[in-house]
């Protein structure tokens, strides 16, 4: 519907808002597509950092709002954009008046979570915030490898927050969709 960079009157409508976070590039806006059917919703770019205020998308007839958060994390981006967009996350899930139905913490598969996923994931937990954890990208790990990346992965995000489902998701190969859909729903 539109990109907002703060306190925006859309988002106080009362629709239910659910939100899809996570790094640069990570594959937050083609998750949003793949998951609505939407090919063209969610703009998408191999060049990180493309989105950079938080993208807001009625499904079904203000059933619910998708939110397209920036993503965190992209060194190469200048100090003060980078900074900007931090704010605006942080701002968003911890500080704005809004209430988050569920929020979507969207981690490569392949690359484990990162600094800024630990981070994040430290301050959901802090919040109490109702959250589902996506490795994505499963399409680009070596099936050898699949058990222990995923393991390995589990155990990471244990430490953190202790017992969380992780789903496996491919937007590539339309993996996870069906069980993402359950998580958003119920
Ligand atoms: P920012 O808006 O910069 O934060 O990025 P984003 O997280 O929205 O990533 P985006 O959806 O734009 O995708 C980034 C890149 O990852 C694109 O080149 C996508 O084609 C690719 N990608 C997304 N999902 C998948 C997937 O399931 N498998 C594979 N192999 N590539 C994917
Ligand atoms: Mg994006």
């Amino acid at each position: 519907m539109r990109g907002a960079a703060g306190t925006d009157e859309l988002l106080d409508d009362g629709t239910l808002q659910v939100a899809f976070i996570g790094r640069s590039n990570v594959g937050k806006s083609t998750l949003i597509n793949s998951l609505t059917g939407e090919k063209g919703l969610a703009r998408t770019s191999d060049t990180p950092g493309l989105t950079q205020e938080i993208n807001i998308y009625s499904i079904n007839r203000n059933a619910v709002y998708m939110l397209d958060l920036p993503g965190y994390g992209y060194a190469k981006a200048p100090r003060a954009v980078r900074e900007r967009l931090q704010k605006l996350i942080y701002w968003y899930l911890f500080d704005s008046p809004y209430h988050q139905k569920k929020i979507i913490l969207i981690i490569d598969a392949n690359v484990g979570p990162s600094k800024d996923d630990l981070q994040m994931l430290q301050g959901l937990k802090e919040h109490h915030k109702n959250i589902v954890i996506i490795a994505n990208k499963i399409d680009k790990i070596k099936k050898s490898d699949y058990e222990e990346r995923l393991t390995e992965l589990t155990n990471m995000i244990g430490s953190v927050v202790g017992d969380q489902k992780i789903i496996p998701y491919s937007s590539e190969k339309k993996i996870g969709i069906a069980e993402l859909t359950k998580e958003i729903l119920e």
